[in-house]
């Protein structure tokens, strides 16, 4: 059984289509699953202990999705009729229009979710490419959640057979990305296509550490999508937020309030011992992003034990964005803005396509006249 790599050699040195070479038209061999290096899950989960054992902390989106329950309920939230309508929405064939146009038929090219989930997402989106007949393409999916990439690696399982793409699922830290990017990378340069579905990129702690650090593997032109809420409003009188911003706004005992809560809780009242109440407060946090123009919604929960103990944790935090604004920083940060798209009902939900490039040249000051 050949590497990957080894078919793509063979295949560029005789001139043959790697996927061809590799699994035949219609009898493919399904997706390769490796465990990316020095990822340690169970490291996770002391620390979610540790933090747990504290009066307050913070519970990073992570925590969520690690557990088989967790992926479960994530699962059930995209069955959520509300939920579900907005992913939906999402405008898949104008994405494709856009990456038609500005990727190069002839250059091979890997599709890259981040944060993959089930990868529904991705696999349309590559179905499509494809049926631009777009050649050698491959797909790499990256997940920190075994339910979710076995998921996903299920689904992309007859895809990967019958059109014969090779798929690589990486179960992984996409904050250690760095330090496992040559697991993605072949004999010659392929263009990349990254994706982070599903507001993935607003619920990140500091998103531009994570385009400085964890990116940094990426290439000159590669492109990345991503898929992100717009800001209820342009102002940043928080009264006005707070009217505006549906997670503000709503009641909180409407079902997709009764799901969305029962996920965020979930490592909170699976390990901690006797609780007997466990409430959720949103807030909204203008101070603590550092994209020009955005906010944070924060969920907040105070859980009571038995033993009349109280602890507070902060179990979820999504960024909202100005698109305009998020584009001038990003081209601040090396990725050039070529096309984005709005959409469901409220027109909120944005995908945006960006391109690798060299951030600008900062201007150079006059110099004091006596300096
Ligand atoms: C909001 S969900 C989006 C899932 C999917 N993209 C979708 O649109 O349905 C976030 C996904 O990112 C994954 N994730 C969160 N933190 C991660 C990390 N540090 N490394 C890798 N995957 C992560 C979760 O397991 C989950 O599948």
């Amino acid at each position: 059984m050949p590497s990957m790599e080894t078919i793509e050699r063979l295949a560029q040195a005789m001139q043959l289509d790697p996927g061809w070479l590799g699994f035949g038209s219609g009898a493919g061999l399904g997706p390769q699953i490796t465990v990316t290096p020095n990822f340690d899950p169970d490291k996770l989960v002391a620390d979610l202990l540790a933090i747990l054992k504290g009066n307050a902390g913070i519970i990073d989106d992570v925590y969520k999705y690690l557990d088989p329950v967790g992926a479960h309920e994530w699962i059930a939230m995209l069955k959520q009729p509300e939920f579900g309508q907005l992913v939906s929405s999402l405008p898949l064939n104008d994405l494709i229009d856009c990456l038609t146009n500005v990727l190069d038929t002839e250059q091979s090219c890997d599709l890259v979710g981040l944060g993959c989930g089930t990868a529904e997402r991705e696999i349309a989106l590559i179905r499509k490419l494809l049926g631009r007949r777009r050649r050698d393409l491959r797909l790499i999916l990256i997940d920190i959640s075994v339910n979710l990439l076995s998921l996903a690696v299920k689904t992309s399982d007859i895809f990967s057979k019958t059109h014969a793409v090779p798929v690589l699922a990486l179960l992984g830290d996409f904050h250690a990305l760095p330090e496992y990017a040559h697991l993605m990378t072949g004999a010659h340069q392929r263009r990349r296509v990254i994706t982070m579905f599903g507001y993935t990129f607003s619920n990140l702690d500091n998103e531009v550490q994570f385009l400085r650090r964890s990116m940094s593997w990426v290439n000159h032109e590669d492109f990345l999508i991503l898929d992100i809420p717009a800001a209820a409003t342009t102002s940043s009188d928080p009264a006005e937020i707070a009217r505006k911003d549906g997670a503000l706004a709503r009641r909180k005992d409407g079902d997709w309030h009764r799901t969305a809560f029962q996920f965020l809780t979930g490592p909170l009242r699976r390990n901690l011992e006797q609780v007997v109440d466990c409430k959720v407060h949103t807030e909204l946090d203008q101070s603590s992003c550092v994209i020009p123009g955005s906010y944070a919604i924060v969920n907040k929960a105070t859980v009571k034990l038995l033993s009349g103990r109280e602890k507070r944790f902060v179990i979820g935090y999504t960024k909202r964005y100005d698109p305009d604004k998020l584009g001038q920083h990003m081209e601040r940060e090396g990725w050039r803005l070529l096309h984005r798209l709005s959409y469901g009902a409220d027109g909120l939900g944005v995908v945006a396509v960006f391109q690798r490039c060299d951030p600008p040249k900062p201007k150079r000051g006059r110099k004091p006249k006596n300096a």
